[in-house]
């Protein structure tokens, strides 16, 4: 090795031994005479001292160095002294005074300061990624992740969950959003997809007999993108056959006690467990209590639902809808009215009318206004609620009367400071419906159409499908859906039934979905699985505010890569192999 210790070894009790360290320059500062570097590598960051008294000729080439120059450096460890010490780094007892230097490369300005929490535009980061990730908080991203990894390989192995790699050019595997294509040159006008996860191949694993797979599995979703979501990412996610909806979860949940004991041992999680456990919640009382499906249980601020209450209770808006659902905030008398109005357009950008409240105690508001005493008395009661609280209501239908107040109950945990980074607060959200509703008011499924519908609902797949539960899980941790799975149908009949309730006609759902058809003709295992979004697991633990901290390589929000140029034009000809002809020229 270039060098005898790494830059974050050397300490106090080091000192006099005569080491030989390589790195990158940090930062130079040259304090009339003396020339102080901070040497950085992946480990950390150690003071060297150029000294003309020392070594004159050393002294005098490194008032050239610039940042970012990689150097070997020779000399001895000795004490900073009494109150020169860098109580900021892991090494700031004691500095190199150097006796020899070796410039190993040189490099030009980099286009950021490397290492500065400042606010650099993240499309030069990622432009210049091999400089942003010499960052030590992404080095530090990268290790937990590896970390991790080994975590979740060393679990599922000791469950007995084979490793098995599937492939990554397949059949589409519809599974609700977009899928890459990759053009066959042999087959001229034919395509390759991207998995958008390995779910059917997972699936026909079983049929093929082996008892429990896992995978760490790239996925590929061209979907429109958010903080926690990637056009590429990786999944960790398993399959087993002969299981109930139990085993599933006692699986996955015990890797999640792995994870947090061996990678995030300080965080609080035990206080939220019952009797050892992850909570659970059903679909059905998360979006009453929460109004949303993947709740943050840091706090509190639960739902009430008035919709009983409120029939003739003057308010025309109450009145006139369908549910109404109430959200005490505790002392929420200290919110302004711009503090109001700003959760006002929150609940209105995410489909609510507007955002009724009263103030506990005083009459103002238009609630206030028009209702009758006796639907405040009844509020106040059935919310706990006392003077100088503040309710705020959703009403409507019941997703549009829940959900917005749901975002709302987030935004005040925010403004309260209720979530606590300290805290990891696990839930598994169970029962979904096996259906949602379009815009246009079809139905798709849920999770997907591989997911199976509870025995008792079956009746009603047809006539009422809305009202359809399905044995599909969540997985969340601090507001952040983290995974799902299902059980699956193992029938050839029932899953042809679904695909025709999903409004398939007989000949799309043979070419999609004939070759799975087949397989379950062939005695499938009862069977099941989840899937766990890595990137979200690993943001979660590390403290990111979102995945792109930690990929090594992730896409732009417009899905680019700006260090490779991708995607970029192809030449003419390369395109014309693959038999394609491009119709739009962008830009
Ligand atoms: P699902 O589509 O819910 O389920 O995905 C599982 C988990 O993958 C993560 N995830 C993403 N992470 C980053 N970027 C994205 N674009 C993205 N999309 C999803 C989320 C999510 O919870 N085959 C089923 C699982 C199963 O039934 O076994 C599936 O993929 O954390
Ligand atoms: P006004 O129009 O002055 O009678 O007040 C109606 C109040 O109800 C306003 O505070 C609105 O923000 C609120 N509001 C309107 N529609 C809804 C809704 N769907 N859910 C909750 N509050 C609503």
């Amino acid at each position: 090795m270039l060098r005898t210790h790494h830059l974050n070894a050397l300490r106090a009790a080091d000192q006099d031994q005569t080491v030989t360290l390589s790195g990158w320059v940090n930062n130079r500062r040259d304090h009339g005479g003396i020339i102080f570097i901070d040497l950085r590598d992946a480990h950390g960051i150690t003071q060297v001292v150029f000294d003309p008294t020392h070594n004159a000729e050393a002294h005098k080439a490194a008032e050239h160095i610039r940042a970012e120059w990689v150097l070997q450096v020779t000399g001895k460890v000795r004490l900073r002294g009494e109150g020169l010490e860098n109580p900021k780094l892991d090494t700031g007892a004691i500095e190199i005074i150097v006796e020899e230097l070796n410039v190993l490369n040189q490099s030009k300005t980099p286009p950021f300061e490397i290492g500065l929490e400042k606010d650099i535009r993240e499309d030069l980061r990622l432009e210049y990624r091999y400089l942003d990730l010499r960052n030590q908080r992404l080095q530090r991203n990268l290790k937990l992740r590896h970390d991790m990894t080994r975590v979740i390989r060393e679990y599922f192995d000791s469950q007995k969950f084979l490793e098995i790699e599937t492939p990554i050019m397949v059949k589409g595997t519809p599974e609700g959003s977009r899928e890459y294509l990759v053009p066959s040159r042999l087959h001229p006008g034919e395509f390759y997809v991207l998995p958008q996860s390995p779910q059917q191949l997972k699936q026909l694993l079983m049929v093929g007999g082996v008892d429990r797979y896992f995978q760490i599995a790239r996925c590929f979703r061209d979907e429109d993108l958010r903080g926690d979501r990637q056009p590429e990412f990786t999944q960790f996610e398993i399959e087993m056959s002969f299981c109930t909806q139990e085993d599933v979860i006692e699986v996955i949940e015990g890797s999640f006690h792995a994870l947090t004991k061996q990678c995030a041992p300080d965080k609080n999680w035990e206080k939220y467990l019952e009797n050892g456990k992850f909570k659970r919640m059903t679909w059905q009382q998360a979006m009453e209590t929460y109004g949303s499906d993947k709740p943050d249980m840091r706090f509190g601020l639960e739902f009430t639902d008035m919709t009983a209450e409120k029939e003739g209770c003057g308010f025309g808006v109450f009145e006139g809808a369908e549910r109404l659902f109430a959200m005490n905030v505790p002392n929420g008398a200290e919110l302004s009215r711009k503090d109001i109005d700003e959760l006002t357009d929150i609940a209105r950008k995410h489909g609510a009318g507007g955002l009724a409240w009263v103030r506990v105690g005083e009459d103002s508001g238009p609630v206030m206004k028009n209702s009758k005493p006796e639907f405040i008395e009844a509020l106040v009661k059935k919310t706990n609620a006392k003077d100088g609280d503040l309710i705020f209501f959703g009403a409507g239908p019941f997703l549009q009367a829940v959900e917005p107040l749901g975002v709302v109950r987030l935004a005040v945990g925010d403004k309260f400071d209720l979530k606590d980074p300290n805290d990891f607060a696990y839930l598994w959200v169970v029962d979904f419906p096996m259906f949602e509703q379009k815009e246009d008011g079809s139905i798709q499924a849920a999770h997907h159409p591989f997911t199976r519908p509870y025995a008792e609902d079956l009746e009603r797949l047809e006539s009422d499908p809305m009202s359809v539960r399905s044995h599909a899980y969540d997985v969340v941790l601090n507001g952040v859906e983290l995974g799902g799975g299902s059980i699956r149908i193992h029938e050839q009949a029932l899953q042809h039934r679904m695909f025709k309730a999903l409004g398939m006609e007989e000949d799309e759902l043979q070419m999609k979905f004939g070759h799975i058809l087949k397989a379950f003709e062939y005695g499938c295992p009862p069977h099941g699985g989840c899937a766990m979004g890595l990137d979200r697991v690993v943001m979660l633990f590390a403290g990111e505010p979102n995945i792109r901290e930690v990929i090594a390589f992730p896409k732009n929000q417009s899905a680019q890569d700006l260090m490779l140029g991708a995607p970029s034009p192809m030449p003419e000809k390369e395109v014309a192999e693959q038999n394609i002809a491009v119709l739009v020229e962008e830009d």
